[in-house]
């Protein structure tokens, strides 16, 4: 554990007589029947703070506020909504500290994560300021001399963010950056484990010169009469959603009725595979940051960690030595390296899949328990002789536990790679060109890590295959999903 933290004395710095309220139509307002939610720190139990619980009326009233902000927003100049996109940029790394912090109390992730993830948030809204100056239309030919055939791109409208608690400011961020620089005006409902990073942000939209009802910030304990009310409200023509499957699939269902535009993030169940020709030293240290980043709780971590039989026992050995030095405690610790699980459901799960692995034969080579009387934190973990049919290879763990899975040929864990109903992300280490290029091909996922276990940037589109989502945030293509194509017909 590491050295000794004043926490009492850090929140009091950080939040102060901080007062969090709902962000509608540019104002902090209280829940209607003054109702409020506990905020916890992950780390001790102890409450953070307390939030307004809002309701449908609530939520009615930033729909209003961004049904009514949006010809305003939208007909504003690409070129200002950038200048104010990059100021709230320009804010968030100034605040940066401070920001991190309370990411890091609310979330549990190391300090310096949630700093690195404050400027991977940052990254979304300055990448998109620079689309949004490049939403083109085009001019297509005509098959008869007497028209002209005109396609312009608008903004869809009022979107919704629904956002999780595991990157609390950067999902928020990717949702927001390609929604504001294709002109929509937004809805957004944080996590209830992490509504501060995001009510935070909120003060920047205001400090940067947002007009009112751009952005609104909804924090809720219950999210049904959320989204009973956005997905009921004909103005609400866009959700993007970032979460589990099961939660996406109700989503999914509901927005039949407004046939509304979806773009989902959903669960993963990532192989991580490691061919006997790779540069192992290379792939321990990807293994690593890829499985234990955020203590595992990501959807693009690595689940399954295939390795090749020839480097098995090397490869195990080294990765073990390397996960063996991580420190759990405290997030605020600056040594830190791996913080506490989000809530005791995400332990039980962790500990479900650990019983289950070595009840089907898999030997914990490290860690394997919590760390007695503290809470939700979990030892780091790493189990050997594991394989593809044990629930920590077929579920998405959300945890610090690596499966190590032994594999003979590449058409065998190609095969057992793709058999998941998961598409997300995928790793891969190898020094053989052409295997680069021929496993890039054959993996049925949205987002290839190749030599490379952090492939995420706002410049990349993130999304996946299959039941892992629907369409992509992030990249050029990441826009489009705000945008409706218009064609005109001109007659001249
Ligand atoms: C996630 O896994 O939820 C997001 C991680 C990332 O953006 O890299």
């Amino acid at each position: 554990m590491a050295a000794t933290l004043n926490l009492e004395q850090i929140v009091d710095q950080t939040l102060g007589e901080a007062e969090y309220k709902l962000f509608i139509n540019g104002e902090w307002q209280a829940a209607n029947n003054g109702k409020t939610f506990a905020v916890d720190n992950p780390a001790t139990g102890d409450i953070l703070r307390y939030v307004p619980d809002a309701g449908a009326d609530e939520t009615r009233a930033a729909i209003d506020a961004a049904a009514a902000a949006l010809p305003i927003w939208a007909a504003m100049p690409a070129i200002t909504r950038s200048d104010l996109m990059r100021k709230v940029a320009a804010l968030m790394l100034e605040r940066r500290e401070r920001l991190a912090t309370i990411m890091t109390l609310e979330q549990g992730k190391p300090i310096s994560e949630a700093r690195g993830e404050i400027a991977y948030a940052a990254s979304f809204l300055t990448w998109f300021a620079g689309e949004a100056e490049r939403v083109y239309g085009e001019m297509i030919p005509a098959s008869v001399p007497n028209k002209r055939l005109w396609l312009l791109r608008q903004p869809v409208g009022v979107a919704v963010m629904i956002t999780p608690w595991n990157f609390p400011t950067a999902m928020l961020t990717r949702k927001l950056g390609p929604a504001l620089a294709a002109g929509c005006t937004c809805v957004c409902k944080p996590a209830e484990q992490t509504p501060l990073s995001a009510l935070e942000l909120g003060k920047l939209f205001i400090e940067a010169g947002f007009p009112p009802g751009v952005v609104n910030i909804v924090t809720t304990s219950n999210p049904i009469p959320f989204s009973d009310t956005v997905f009921a409200d004909e103005r609400v023509r866009k959700i993007s959603f970032t979460g589990s499957t099961e939660v996406g699939q109700m989503l999914i269902a509901k927005s039949a009725a407004t046939v509304k535009r979806m773009s989902m993030e959903l669960g993963g169940n990532a192989p991580f595979i490691v061919f006997d020709d790779a540069d192992l030293g290379a792939a321990v240290k990807g293994a690593v940051a890829s499985k234990f980043r955020n203590a595992g709780q990501t959807c693009v971590c690595a689940n399954r960690i295939f390795v090749q039989r020839g480097v098995y026992d090397q490869f195990a050995e080294a990765f073990t030595a390397e996960v063996g030095k991580m420190k759990v405690g405290n997030g605020l610790a600056p040594d830190v390296s791996v913080g506490p699980l989000i809530d005791q459901p995400a332990r039980v799960k962790v500990e479900r899949h650990i019983s289950d692995a070595t009840a089907h034969g898999a030997a914990v080579a490290l860690g394997g328990q919590a760390i007695a009387q503290m809470g939700n934190f979990w030892q780091p973990t790493v189990l050997t002789g594991a394989s593809a049919l044990m629930l920590v290879a077929r579920e998405e763990t959300f945890g610090p536990v690596a499966p190590l899975i032994p594999f003979d040929s590449e058409d065998e864990v190609i095969a057992t790679a793709n058999d998941t109903q998961y598409g997300l992300a995928a790793y891969y280490y190898t020094r053989d060109f052409s295997r680069v290029i021929r496993v890039a091909e054959r993996l049925e996922y949205g987002i290839i890590g190749a030599n490379d276990g952090l492939p995420s940037t706002a410049q990349a589109p993130f999304g996946g295959f299959k039941h892992s989502g629907l369409g992509r945030e992030g990249g050029s293509v990441g826009i489009h999903e705000y945008l409706e194509v218009k064609y005109v017909s001109l007659g001249i």
